[in-house]
């Protein structure tokens, strides 16, 4: 923006911060989860499996992370007003998918780190820093959570794609600028 522009109000495009929290929280997913793939192939002997697991549970813990630290600052930096282009049901079904989004980028990691913690097991982030475990050994919790873990993977799988889809089809199909807003000045030409 040049310096005689005025800011606009309301704002039409997510600001800098609110898209490179969103870049570096899809940068995590897509590598969350085929490491996840992949250290479930390794047999419980194979070299190595135990550091896969560590970097599968502490990228997730860092999405945990970075999740609160998005809802927060979506309180300082609110979601640009919907584009007016758009059909009130197509406004309220992204609204919808960007809140069922949020659910399972808390939700994966809560039920990944109560799955671990309640079966004794260790979370740390990069083997540098403990998680503290907020759960003693139970192995009816670690079982309950182990089985959100693994029946949220399908959410995750039919609500990023939905989300991935309906971004690409705006972009290339409708071109009216849905993922402009969240694409930085330089690339959104
Ligand atoms: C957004 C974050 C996360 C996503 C998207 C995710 C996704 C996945 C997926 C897709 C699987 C494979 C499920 C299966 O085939 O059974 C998996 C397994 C697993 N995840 Fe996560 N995960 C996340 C965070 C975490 C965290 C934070 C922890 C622990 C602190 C964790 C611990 C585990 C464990 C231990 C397994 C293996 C379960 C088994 O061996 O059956 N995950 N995760
Ligand atoms: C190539 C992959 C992706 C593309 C092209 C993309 C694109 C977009 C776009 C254009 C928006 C703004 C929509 C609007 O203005 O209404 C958005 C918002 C959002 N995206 Fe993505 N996204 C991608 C991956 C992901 C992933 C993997 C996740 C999480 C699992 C995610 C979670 C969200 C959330 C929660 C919002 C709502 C932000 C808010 O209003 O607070 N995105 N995405």
């Amino acid at each position: 923006m040049s310096e005689l522009q005025a800011p606009e109000d309301p704002p039409s495009r997510y600001n800098s911060s609110s898209q490179g929290l969103h870049w570096l929280s899809a940068a995590l997913m897509f590598t969350v989860v085929p490491i996840a793939w992949y250290m479930q192939t390794l047999a419980k002997d194979a070299p190595g499996r135990g550091d896969w697991y560590t970097v599968h549970k502490s990228i997730g813990m860092l999405i945990l992370l970075l999740t609160l630290v998005r809802l927060g600052w979506r309180h300082f930096a609110p979601k640009p007003a919907p584009l007016a282009t758009l059909r009130p049901w197509e406004t309220f079904l992204s609204g919808a998918i960007h809140i069922l989004l949020y659910l399972i980028l808390l939700g994966m990691p809560l039920s990944g780190y109560i799955g671990s913690t309640a079966a004794g097991r260790p979370v740390t982030l990069f083997n540098l820093v403990t998680v503290p475990a907020l759960f003693a050994p139970d192995k009816a919790l670690a079982h309950l959570a182990h089985e959100a873990h693994e029946a949220g993977q399908w959410a995750v799988y039919l609500l990023v794609a939905l989300h991935v889809a309906a971004a690409l089809f705006h972009a290339l199909i409708r071109r009216d600028g849905v993922l402009r807003r969240m694409l930085p000045a330089w690339a959104a030409r």
